[in-house]
């Protein structure tokens, strides 16, 4: 870059507070469900920010936003982005930074004076958590036209409400159209979510790729029946069904191994009383892997196991893919430049897969396309304890400028 230029790590950090405040819980956490009332707060206070800071605002179709901001010359932006959206225990970082890192960058430029040659742009995608709606990162699936704009309006909530209505009523379907956008590239500025950097000491990951996502659900309906009285040969156990499959998809990752995860994140019991035989279990299974054949080799082993057990038992089993995503490499030209500005810049870099699902992932399908890792203390996201040292913070943002400055050039 011609300057030297470095973000404002204070400001950045005030920003991220700020924010937190929408939807903040009781125990220091955040809950900011997509397209909720707290999401709504949360989308006008950083619109609000976008406007401050000179941008131009335009809303999609599905709630995606984008801020512009004018280049020497007109075309397709660099764009910056991620998700405001949390799970339902979320912390200040997840989404957050990449987003508010983005307008820390704007305003870094704005402040020195410099316009960069392409246009810049500063954007958040709506429901990339896939927490309150599945699937997951819809808002960056209909954005890259690779999910019909029709089915992401259709889905329905957890709590049963439709997308459509619910972006009607915060007022957040705008005008813009989706599914053919013209991005020069994209970068994600995210904390890694996860133990590598901090347990070997290293301030920058720079992210190879992310790795493949296939959530199911299984629903299975049994038989309701006394706790006491009914002979164990005469059940229909929902419920043991259920557990049985969540401890087989934690002995099926220890066996395939490598990177291969698996999570029952959800599982309800009904009725959920002590002296009564589950009737149904309603149960989720989230399956990772970089590897896509281990991954389609994990889900055939457990789909057989489901069937196998519910049979057994005299459970019908019914099952819905809720998301499924192949793994996703970055472009290596995009992923060297982290790593050689990193080390510009005096910060200990290491190249890393992502375990989590990122919006950087479907704009991969449209543009050159890479994200920066920040450090994640103790590796733990999801969870209302996330954090990032506000040095970290400032570092992958500075990251961030640079790299977004020569790709705008
Ligand atoms: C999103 O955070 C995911 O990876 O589940
Ligand atoms: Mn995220
Ligand atoms: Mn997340």
């Amino acid at each position: 870059m011609r300057q030297n230029l470095r973000v404002n790590g204070a400001r950045l950090l005030a920003r991220l507070d700020r924010l937190a405040e929408e939807g903040a819980r009781p125990d220091g956490g955040v809950c900011r469900l997509a397209l909720g009332d707290a999401d709504k707060a949360g989308r006008d206070l950083v619109v609000q920010w976008m406007r401050e800071l000179g941008l131009t605002v335009t809303i999609d179709a599905i709630g995606n936003v984008v801020g512009l901001r004018r280049g020497q010359e007109d075309g397709a932006p660099v764009m910056m982005g991620s998700h405001i959206d949390t799970v339902a225990t979320g912390g200040h970082y997840d989404g957050a930074l990449g987003v508010l890192g983005g307008l820390e960058v704007v305003e870094t430029l704005n402040d020195a004076g410099v316009v960069t040659k392409r246009p810049l742009a500063v954007a958040f995608f709506t429901n990339e958590e896939g927490a309150r709606f599945q699937p997951d990162m819809f808002g960056s699936l209909v954005f890259t036209g690779a999910m019909p704009l029709e089915a992401a309006l259709a889905t329905v909530s957890i709590d049963g409400r439709k997308a459509s209505e619910e972006l009607d009523r915060i007022g957040y379907r705008g005008p813009a159209a989706v599914g053919r956008p013209n991005v020069h590239a994209y970068v994600e500025l995210h904390v890694e979510q996860g133990p590598t950097l901090e347990a070997e000491d290293f301030t920058i990951g720079a992210v190879e790729g992310v790795q493949g996502i296939s959530w199911t659900e299984f629903t299975l309906t049994g038989q309701s029946n006394h706790a006491g009285t009914t002979p164990m040969r005469m059940r229909h156990d929902a419920g043991y069904v259920g557990a049985a499959i969540a401890v087989y998809a934690r002995r099926l990752a220890l066996e395939i191994g490598g990177h291969q995860v698996a999570t029952v994140g959800a599982l309800t019991l009904t009725p959920n009383l002590v002296n009564v035989v589950a009737e149904r279990a309603v149960m989720t299974v989230d399956l990772r892997n970089t590897d896509n054949e281990r991954l389609k080799q994990a889900e055939r082993r457990l789909a057989a196991f489901a069937a196998e057990t519910a049979a057994a038992e005299g459970v019908k089993l019914e099952t819905r893919t809720l998301a499924r995503f192949d793994p996703v490499a970055f472009a290596p030209h995009l992923v060297a430049r982290v790593e050689a500005i990193a080390k510009e810049l005096e910060l200990p870099v290491k190249r890393l897969p992502s375990g989590a699902g990122h919006d950087a992932q479907m704009l991969a399908a449209i543009c050159p396309a890479c994200m920066i890792f920040t450090p994640s203390a103790g590796g733990v996201s999801h969870n209302i304890a996330e954090y990032t040292r506000p040095e970290d913070l400032a570092a992958g943002a500075d990251v961030l400028l640079r790299l977004v400055a020569e790709l705008a050039e």
